[in-house]
């Protein structure tokens, strides 16, 4: 475990980065399993330490905005917009590649994911390693993604060199990502950043089918990524809408005792003797993005058969909480006002 806040050990990390090993690295977001992205070889380790498919590639990270020239070709100028007001941030741009990136690391497609990070730590293992670095969310595939050092360690001991501790990260959620080699500009996963300010800021954009629900088997999903199942503690998540006390009333109808609840803090009085946890304050939807990955991860137990979970409404963060909540259940939702 390597300290985020000495340069010592981020040098140390940089060297490994730069001799083709896997560093976790934190950001903003959730932490990440970091590469030297211009290393096939090293890019190959990482589909291997997460048993990932190799069709859904990685989002290069960078350490200044300007550096995307050297990745990407024919940047479009809402692009520098978007950089200017939003990194370094939770924003990943989909922007066409240039030749001198590896095939591995955008699986084959003729598009990079770009991003700043806002992490300062990485920012700076970044420009010690002198190389864009491909990282996906640090998490073993298919599980809820990795927002401590602790939670990297616990999916990767043994499978990587070296975890730079940045402490928890605050967005808790992973970055928006938009496509901008569309016509008009694309959402293709909400994050910390909001539809409502990248429509202030673009005047348009396109919300992908694969963000608002469970794609058919058959369709081509834009973010490769997006046709595999996500952010899964082995129970069954089922989300409950409703106001509290109708959820409240169908969860303590049907809960057994080898089931859990996790729903928002002030709810928790009305789960006495359910298991519940809870993953943020509903006054405070920060809290939710930051609290529900670590939430669904401590919720991954064999003796945990189904998760009751309470999902939050509406825009902003909130928005990308309920769309890592609804993947996390595979889109099962249940109104307990049509039971009744
Ligand atoms: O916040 C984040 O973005 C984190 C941190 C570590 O930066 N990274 C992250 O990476 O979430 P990952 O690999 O877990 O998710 C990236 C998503 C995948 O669904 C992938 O298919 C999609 O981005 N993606 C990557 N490159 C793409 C491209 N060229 N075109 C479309 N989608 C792409
Ligand atoms: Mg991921």
């Amino acid at each position: 475990m390597l300290r985020g806040d000495s340069r010592e050990d981020l040098a140390y990390a940089a060297g490994l980065i730069r001799r083709g090993e896997l560093v976790g690295i934190p950001t903003e977001t959730v932490y990440g399993l970091g590469a030297n992205g211009l290393d096939e070889v090293a890019v190959d380790r990482i589909y291997e330490a997460k048993g990932r498919p190799k069709d859904n590639p990685f989002i290069l990270h960078i350490a200044e905005p300007k550096e995307m020239e050297s990745i990407c070709h024919s940047i479009p100028e809402r692009a520098w917009l978007l950089a200017e007001r939003y990194w370094p941030g939770p924003l990943t741009m989909i922007l066409p590649v240039k030749d001198c990136v590896p095939k591995r690391t955008v699986a084959g497609l003729d598009t990079v994911g770009v991003r700043c990070p806002a992490h300062e730590a990485t920012r700076t293992l970044i420009r010690l390693s002198g190389v864009p670095i491909a990282a996906p969310s640090a998490n073993l595939s298919g599980k809820p993604s990795t927002t401590t050092a602790q939670h990297v360690l616990h999916d990767m001991d043994g499978r990587i060199a070296a975890i730079i501790d940045g402490g928890p990260s605050e967005v808790g959620v992973e970055s928006t990502i938009i496509d901008l080699t569309a016509e008009v500009p694309r959402l293709l996963r909400p994050g910390g950043i909001t539809p409502e300010e990248l429509v202030a800021l673009l005047g348009e954009l396109e919300v992908d089918p694969a963000v608002l629900g469970e794609l058919p088997p058959d369709a081509i999903a834009r973010a490769p990524g997006m046709k595999y199942i996500h952010y899964s503690p082995r129970a069954e998540v089922i989300i409950v809408d409703g106001s509290d006390e109708e959820a409240a009333a169908y969860i303590r109808k049907h809960i057994r005792p080898e089931d859990a609840v996790l729903c928002f803090q002030e709810e928790l009085p009305l789960y006495e003797g359910c298991n519940p946890t809870a993953y943020g304050s509903r006054a405070d939807n920060r809290s939710l993005s930051a609290g529900l990955f670590s939430a669904l991860r401590d919720l991954d137990k064999p003796e945990i058969q189904t998760i009751y979970a309470r999902c939050p409404q509406g825009g902003g963060i909130a928005y990308a909480v309920g769309n890592r909540l609804k993947k996390a259940a595979g889109f099962h939702i249940v109104d307990p006002r049509e039971e009744a």
